[in-house]
């Protein structure tokens, strides 16, 4: 496995598709309601790339080996539907936890990679701690992230949090680096032993994005192709941002103006100026 350190210029290109990324979602939500559905949802962010950034979905058409072109330009997983979920035309409803998950591409060919849950009124309980204890996880795997620190250390405080809080962590998909393709080395395990896998070098950009579920870890796949969900049909939570390794810790690249700031639970573990920026702002309720 060969992980590639990005150079200075393509570091600048990569904050800049992922602020982008990040906006997408920012636009959208306060048309996260109920009523809506996810097809307008997705009609809404990709015309909002193509008119307004002059961006393009990654998502849209793409076919990895043994994949039907995916037919959506972002992925909308519903209370127990874990990722990849296809926009379709049923309005949410109250109560229902979503992850909006977009990629998008510059017109200079970077891909920028974030996603965040929507707690739609009248979650249940156990939705909103669900959503809140995966933020969390996110966020503790962000602080992990530092030049001579191992991937491991990621998975393991991620394992840690989730299944100290009764949860657990889907084991079948993970983080992945990211720069001019869509997913390439590492892969980032949200599970795993500290110290174990390739260590952290200045300059490599990945992504975080723990998936986690109430119930158990296993996962099913819908006939449609895409769509994993809960084997037990347990709701299922995930958050996403893109990150770059600094000379001294990490910068979170998905940012953007509306984002939610890192959980009470994070203090002062982000080393970078930037970081310790954000980690200043009061922390927005989740709930
Ligand atoms: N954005 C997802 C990720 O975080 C991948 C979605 S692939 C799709 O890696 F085809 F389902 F859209
Ligand atoms: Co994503
Ligand atoms: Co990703």
């Amino acid at each position: 496995m060969s992980i590639a350190l990005k150079t200075p210029e393509e570091i600048q290109e990569m904050r800049t598709a992922c602020r982008l990324a990040a906006e997408v979602l920012d636009y959208i939500t306060p048309f996260v309601q109920p009523g809506i559905s996810t097809a307008e949802i997705d009609r809404l962010c990709n015309d909002y790339m193509a008119k307004v950034q002059h961006t393009t979905s990654a998502t849209l058409n793409y076919a990895p080996p043994g994949y039907a072109p995916y037919p959506a330009s972002i992925c909308t997983s519903i209370n127990h539907q874990i990722c990849h979920g296809i926009p379709n035309s049923k309005p949410l409803k109250k109560g229902d936890i979503l992850n909006i998950d977009v990629t998008i591409v510059t017109p200079q060919g970077f891909y920028g990679d974030t996603s965040r849950m929507f707690i739609l009124d009248d979650a249940s309980i156990l939705a909103k701690r669900l959503c809140k204890v995966t933020y969390e996880c996110m966020w503790l795997g962000i602080a992990a992230v530092r030049p001579g620190a191992h991937l491991g250390d990621i998975g393991h405080i991620i394992q840690r949090h989730a299944e100290s809080n009764g949860f657990s962590v889907v084991r079948e998909f993970c983080g992945h680096g990211i720069g001019r393709r869509f997913h390439e080395d590492p892969q980032v395990l949200h599970y795993g032993q500290r110290g174990s896998g390739s260590e952290l070098r200045p300059g490599m950009i990945f992504t975080i994005e723990p998936m986690i579920n109430a119930g158990k870890a296993a996962i099913s796949e819908l006939p449609d192709g895409w769509t994993v969900v809960t084997k037990d049909r347990s709701l299922s939570a995930q958050w996403e941002h893109t990150m770059l390794v600094t000379e001294d810790g990490v910068e979170v690249l998905s940012l953007s103006a509306s984002c939610p700031p890192p959980p009470k639970l994070i203090g002062d573990p982000l080393a970078s100026a930037t970081n310790a920026a954000i980690a200043a702002l009061p922390p927005a309720p989740l709930s």
